[in-house]
């Protein structure tokens, strides 16, 4: 979604200037145009030929000699942004944006813009907490402006305190949510479970399955990255929680069940990408199990199923793990549960198996439509079924 994007990266005069060239390499590889442009005072943190080399294109520092090809300087720049971006954004930049002053090429082009302006400060925690900096960020945030929060950490003068840039995955999963406010599924909500539930057996031990929670987390950014408002229901993980959503935490079934009833109160689509477990241990043991005798049983009972029993009236799309009869299983499924797409997918194969970063799948939709893709990437695979589930909601809205 960043490819031929053309993104604004201010930056200014911080100790965390450095890290801009992080974000520039980041979006660079993602395809995106990067603009830099410099204010003086960052050009004494970090060299402009530095994000020249990442970018491949010229930074600019001057205003009265920017690029060749910006003929008319910071208002053709400001024009060809799809999204401008301040990284790390000092006090005294927030300060001039805030009352309105242009006099460098980066406030020039934030004012001259039409484009989304994201602020990721950096400075002392003193100056982040003192309320002129405080009301000099409610004022841009109610003009739009999008804050990415500080961090909290050890900061340059050796305080501990608020005031560190963001994480750069952050900042990068914030550009990615903004630029998406124009996509197909601008609007729309949709709630996205992931992940393999837990049920528990005892305090220490419980069953689970071997799901990596990845197809969830695909569906859930690529729902994001199209302008979604997405509400990721996730059990437990080794995956970085993503940015740009609401995540609800949950481990069993039961508290899949009423995370899910929550959540779709309002929403356009239910996109069930978990493997919810079939069976719980009828009861949980209060104390550790001990394992005096030489064998053990535990009665198993179902848990309840989330797909079936969730009312509403919004787009149902469930996943199949298949191992045999893939399509025929997959298309009782959907009618069982009243589906209104099934993405089905054979287990034994390696390629698309738990844990995989690639997946091959068949959709089968409720008019009966049988599309049997390729081996793709969980992302891909993702956009593939995004593109149905507009195409249905589309429908609907004609309806
Ligand atoms: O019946 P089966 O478990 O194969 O169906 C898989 C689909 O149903 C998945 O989308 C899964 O998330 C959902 N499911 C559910 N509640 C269960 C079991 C599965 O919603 N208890």
């Amino acid at each position: 979604m960043l490819a031929d994007k053309t993104i604004v990266l201010g930056i200014t005069g911080s100790i965390a200037a450095y890290k801009a060239a992080d974000i520039a390499s980041k979006l660079t590889q993602a395809g995106a145009k990067v603009e830099v442009v410099m204010t003086d005072s960052a050009t004494k943190f970090v060299a402009p030929l530095t994000l020249r080399s990442i970018t491949g294109r010229p930074v600019i520092t001057d205003m009265f000699e920017p690029a060749a090809e910006f003929k008319i300087g910071h208002i053709a720049l400001a024009e060809a942004a799809d999204v401008v971006v301040i990284a790390p954004a000092t006090a005294n930049t927030i300060a001039k944006l805030a009352a309105g002053i242009a006099d460098d090429m980066l406030t020039c082009v934030v004012l001259a813009t039409k484009a989304p302006i994201i602020l990721a400060p950096a400075m002392n925690v003193n100056m982040f907490e003192n309320s002129i900096t405080q009301d000099n960020l409610a004022k841009l945030k109610a003009r739009g402006f999008t804050i990415v929060d500080p961090a909290s950490g050890r900061l340059t003068s050796g305080k501990i305190g608020l005031g560190r840039l963001a994480d750069i995955d952050k900042i990068i999963g914030i550009i990615k949510q903004v630029l998406g406010r124009s996509g197909d599924l601008a609007g729309k909500r949709l709630v996205v479970t992931a992940g393999g539930t837990q049920e528990p057996i005892d305090p220490a031990r419980h069953i689970g399955n071997r799901s990596s929670g990845k197809m969830g987390y695909a569906m859930a950014e690529a729902a994001r990255d199209r302008g979604a408002r997405v509400t990721l229901i996730t059990a437990p993980t080794s995956l970085l929680e993503p940015i740009g959503m609401e995540v609800v935490h949950i481990e069993t079934a039961a508290q899949m069940k009423e995370a899910v009833a929550r959540a779709v109160a309002q929403a356009d689509a239910l996109i069930m990408a978990a493997a919810v477990a079939d069976y719980q241990p009828k009861a949980v043991a209060k104390a550790k199990i001990k394992k005096e005798s030489p064998s053990l049983t535990l009665e198993l009972i179902r848990t309840p199923d989330i797909l079936t029993e969730v009312k509403g009236d919004f787009l149902k799309v469930g996943f199949a793990a298949e191992s045999q009869d893939i399509v025929a299983n997959a298309r009782q499924k959907l009618e069982k549960k009243k589906l209104d797409l099934i993405v089905a997918n054979d287990i034994t194969d390696k390629e698309s198996a738990f844990g995989a970063d690639t997946n091959k799948v068949t959709l089968i939709d409720r008019d009966g439509k049988v599309d049997s893709l390729p081996l793709l990437t969980k992302r891909e695979v993702a956009d593939k079924i995004l593109d149905r589930v507009v195409g249905f909601l589309a429908k609907k809205a004609r309806k």
